[in-house]
């Protein structure tokens, strides 16, 4: 897909489509007025005859109009141009684009992005276009051997209007092209089915990231290592598989090898069957997604060494399946964790914090500026947020709060949830250092409590994506999320955007 920013008169504008935005109620955007005049008020007459009422989302395909030199037209309602903010843009956005691809049309210019939408500017217009572009033209299509009536659409190239600051546009568009295809990078990974990508599958598309990029280096750590290291929790999780587990190591240096490392940890469980605590028949097959937070550090570091971020990050990527057998751990087992603290399971379905655990205490070796993990980790936070909300915890309130205002200007929000240490009690073990497992009461917090003995004093947050990472109906899939999220905040962080 190529990208591209146009200047010049609406009228004049030679392509495949012209994409024109409308408010609710008559009143019309410059360039949608300008279009107007020149096809000799077209636009104004099929609205007044209410053909088209311009809600937020709302489009309409026409034929050529009379002094437009495109073939076709694509109108795209605002919604009321006093209620016409970021949400309502980026539904218009998207159903524009989901419209288009259902016509045969591979070049298109877009004046969605010359309105001055409340909460953006031209940045942050051009941003969300190309964002939206890579999410509505997403498939993912390697596992049917025929046609679906789903197919991608045809557009090869999409021009962006631009009023007055074309760098801020160009800028806009670089950003969002990384990010739009970071985002269905982890969708790819999250997609992929259990029996495709495994711990080793994984680490593989991690090298091939790697390899494309000079200032990304990536090792991957096999069991024997893990061993070495003393990784006896994170052990304890892979001992029932037949799959070995990988420990993905990345590393961008995008500055001075001295300056503190953001560190990223993502859970990488590719199946998560509950283990011996067997979780319950329907719905297992989503536990595939539960290696969604593993498939958001590969992409987020896919992204950072695409933009190029002036940044020093770290990647790191436990993985492993839960599964039941002769060899699976059980609810009793006491196993000890690199940092040294013992832990009593006892319940082995709680095996994303025992992998996390052993990844963070390898993680604060990086004297990390902040370390963050990213984690599918508990059905109470799906129970307690939703489907719209990520769960935030975390010791650190300048890390939670960065953290908030980078998911709320993403559009992949998250919420924090309190974390005193009066928590920890739920977890105490009469055997162990620790349980782990805190009980029916807060299973977000404990099991965010639980991590926090691993993080020590380094600045650490903690996302409970369970509800975030994967949609069930009405299209069943992965949606990349927290990768905007997370972007967002090392964008933040350097100050580029
Ligand atoms: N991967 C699951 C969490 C999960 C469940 C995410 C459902 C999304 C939907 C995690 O490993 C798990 O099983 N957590 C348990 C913890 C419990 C045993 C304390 C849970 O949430 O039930
Ligand atoms: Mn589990
Ligand atoms: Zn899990």
């Amino acid at each position: 897909m190529k990208f591209v920013v146009k200047a010049g008169p609406v009228a004049r504008q030679r392509s495949g489509c012209l994409i024109l935005p409308v408010f609710a109620g008559g009143a019309l955007p410059t360039a949608t007025a300008d279009a107007d005049r020149a096809a000799g008020g077209f636009i104004r007459r099929l609205l007044r005859q209410g053909d088209f009422r311009a809600e937020a989302g709302d489009t309409l395909l026409l034929p050529k109009l009379p002094g437009l030199a495109t073939p076709r037209v694509l109108l795209a309602g605002l919604g009321a141009r006093e209620r016409c903010d970021r949400k309502a843009l980026r539904k218009a956005v998207r159903a524009a684009f989901m419209a288009l691809g259902k016509a045969p049309v591979t070049a298109a210019v877009s004046y969605l992005g010359t309105v001055d939408v409340r909460g953006t500017d031209a940045y942050r217009r051009a941003r969300i276009a190309a964002e939206s572009w890579h999410d509505s033209a997403y498939r993912f299509l390697p596992h049917k051997t025929r046609e679906t009536g789903n197919q991608p659409p045809k557009l090869r190239s999409l021009a962006l209007a631009a009023a007055g600051d074309t760098a801020a546009v160009r800028r806009g568009l670089a950003h969002g092209d990384a990010i739009g295809r970071a985002i269905s990078l982890a969708r790819d990974l999250g997609n992929e089915p259990p029996n495709v990508c495994t711990p080793s599958w994984l680490a593989q598309r991690a090298r091939e990231v790697a390899g494309r990029h000079r200032k990304l280096r990536v090792q991957v750590l096999d069991e024997a290592r893990m061993r070495r290291l003393g990784m006896g929790s994170l052990l304890s999780v892979t001992a029932g598989s037949a799959q070995p587990a990988r420990f993905v190591v990345m590393q961008y240096q995008g500055a001075r090898a001295s300056d503190a490392p953001v560190v990223f940890v993502g859970k990488g469980i590719t199946f998560d069957t509950g283990g011996i605590s067997l979780k319950p028949g329907p719905q297992m097959d989503e536990m595939k997604y539960d290696m969604s937070g593993a498939g958001t550090v590969i992409a987020v570091m896919q992204a950072v060494a695409e933009l190029g971020l002036p940044v020093n990050v770290v990647g790191l990527v436990p993985s492993c399946e839960n599964m039941p057998g002769g060899r699976a751990t059980r609810p009793g087992d006491i196993v000890r964790s690199m940092s040294g603290q013992t832990i009593e399971i006892l319940n082995t379905d709680a095996e994303g914090r025992l992998i996390l655990c052993d990844a963070l205490t390898y993680g604060a070796r990086f004297k990390p500026a902040a370390m963050i993990d990213i984690a599918t980790l508990t059905g109470a936070c799906v129970v307690a947020l939703g489907k719209h909300r990520s769960g935030l915890m975390g010791n650190s309130d300048p890390l939670a709060t960065a953290l908030l205002a980078a998911g709320d200007a993403a559009d992949d929000p998250a919420w924090r949830l309190p974390l005193d240490s009066e928590y920890m009690e739920l977890l105490k073990s009469p055997f162990a250092d620790v349980a782990n497992i805190g009980g029916r009461d807060a299973g977000t917090i404990t099991a965010a409590a639980f991590l926090s003995r691993f993080a020590g004093d380094t600045p650490w947050a903690h996302l409970d994506v369970a509800g975030t990472a994967w949609v069930t109906a009405p299209q069943k899939g992965s949606t990349g999320r927290p990768v905007g999220l997370l972007v967002e905040y090392l964008l933040n962080r350097t100050a580029v955007s």
